[in-house]
């Protein structure tokens, strides 16, 4: 086999990057270990940053979205036994939307079928080589043979447990890790969230937060410890912590239903440098990890799937290379500020149980700083609507 560029993975960015490239005429193969039903039902994230939005509309990806996704001017906070309510799009011009990640694998997957693109499901990449020659490749397993692309440039696009990051000689490499002491129970519901928009609360027991999927289902993430096993909760415990931590204010409301699916995720914030190794270039989470608050893993795979595009058109079509070189630099500027901020938002939603008397009260204090300003809250709305992004036609 042979392509332009291979692309393994098809998660958010490998998917994305595939239609991007095919917009001006490149072709790629991706390879992705799992099947597709898998990639299209794996539940994970939902918000969309204004530019992720712009994005998927410019590039005819929008169309299903506009008719089911959920548009939200404003974000909810509650802590200290009082309620904040962020408007974004006053503050900033810019609002979020509910989009599952798995419908927007599901909208690409079917785009690139329809338009001839080779997507190979259950194909699980098992080398990487060739980088520093004129002969990139990459070895798969698929039906039970091993098979190989040959290919220009690879991208490295199979998130965090993938075996991209892995093919840079570590000698060239740096990580950056955080890991946090607690983690996230993930629960999906069938029933009316408390409100319309999105809540995070802040509680001495634990952080919660309520989103959504669809007028009627309720996503709910509660702080846990991160070694939890999901057997210690039972479905009453779920409820209790539920209705404890959102406490009482009016106009918000938790409304039970069947509990449809529910895990846990531990939580951590991970950087690798650079990004980009001669012909391999990691985008998404196989080059970095941010905690879930705030909601910027899914948006960061984007942005950095625009760079790469933009690096790649611009070699292809204009002979340019300027911007493959500035590929990483260009990338890890915004992703450090992606990692900032979700560090800054989790450490101040969340409840540190080892935290002293002093840091406890210290805590309660940065809340009200931040959301008792207009400048506070512009700061925070302007890094959740998102930082901006670059035009991926050069
Ligand atoms: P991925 O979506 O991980 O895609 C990588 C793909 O590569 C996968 O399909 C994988 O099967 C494939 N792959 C891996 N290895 C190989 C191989 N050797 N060969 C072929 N294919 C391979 N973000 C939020 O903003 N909010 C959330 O609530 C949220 N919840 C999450 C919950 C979980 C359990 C996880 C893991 C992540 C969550 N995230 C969340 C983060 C967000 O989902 C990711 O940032 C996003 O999926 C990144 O997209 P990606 O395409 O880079 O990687
Ligand atoms: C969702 C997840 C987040 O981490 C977040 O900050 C906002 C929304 C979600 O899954 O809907």
């Amino acid at each position: 086999m042979r392509a332009q560029v291979a692309i393994i993975g098809a998660g958010p960015a490998g998917l994305l990057l595939s239609h991007l490239l095919h917009l001006e005429g490149i072709e790629s193969i991706i390879i992705e270990s799992r099947s597709r039903e898998y990639c299209e039902t794996r539940v994970r994230a939902g918000l969309l940053e204004q530019n992720s939005v712009d994005l998927l509309n410019e590039t005819g990806l929008g169309e299903r979205m506009n008719r089911i996704a959920l548009p939200h001017d404003g974000v909810q906070f509650t802590f200290d036994n009082t309620y904040h309510r962020v408007n974004m799009t006053e503050l900033t011009g810019r609002r979020v939307t509910i989009y599952a990640q798995q419908e927007i694998v599901k909208d690409i997957i079917a785009v690139r079928l329809k338009a001839g693109g080779q997507i190979h499901f259950e194909a699980d990449a098992k080398e990487i080589g060739g980088l520093d020659t004129a002969k990139p490749f990459v070895k798969f397993m698929h039906e039970g043979s091993l098979k190989t692309i040959e290919c220009d440039y690879v991208a490295g696009c199979d998130g965090f447990h993938g075996i991209s990051r892995d093919a840079m000689p570590a000698s060239m490499v740096k990580g950056f890790d955080r890991v946090y002491p607690f983690g996230w129970l993930g629960m999906l519901i069938a029933a009316k969230p408390p409100s319309e928009e999105l809540i995070y609360s802040h509680h001495p027991e634990g952080f919660t937060l309520f989103s959504m999927r669809a007028p009627e289902i309720t996503r709910s993430y509660l702080q846990v410890a991160p070694d939890e096993d999901i057997k210690n909760w039972s479905e009453d415990r779920m409820w209790s912590e539920m209705r404890k931590r959102l406490g009482k204010h009016e106009g918000l409301e938790l409304n039970e239903g069947e509990i449809l699916q529910a895990s846990i995720t531990p939580m951590r914030s991970y950087v690798s440098e650079p990004m980009r190794y001669e012909k391999l270039f990691l985008a998404g989470d196989s080059a970095h990890i941010v905690p879930p608050t705030g909601a910027k893993g899914m948006n960061l795979a984007m942005a950095d799937v625009c760079v790469l595009a933009r690096a790649m058109i611009a070699f292809y079509k204009k002979n340019q290379t300027h911007y493959l070189d500035s590929y990483s630099e260009t990338c890890l500027s915004r992703v450090w500020r992606a990692e900032h901020f979700s560090w800054w938002m989790t450490t101040l939603m969340h409840t540190f149980h080892d935290a002293s008397p002093f840091d406890q009260r210290r805590q309660i204090a940065e809340l009200h700083t931040v959301f008792g300003s207009r400048a506070g809250q512009t700061l925070l709305a302007e890094n959740y609507a998102g930082l901006p992004i670059v035009n991926w036609r050069p």
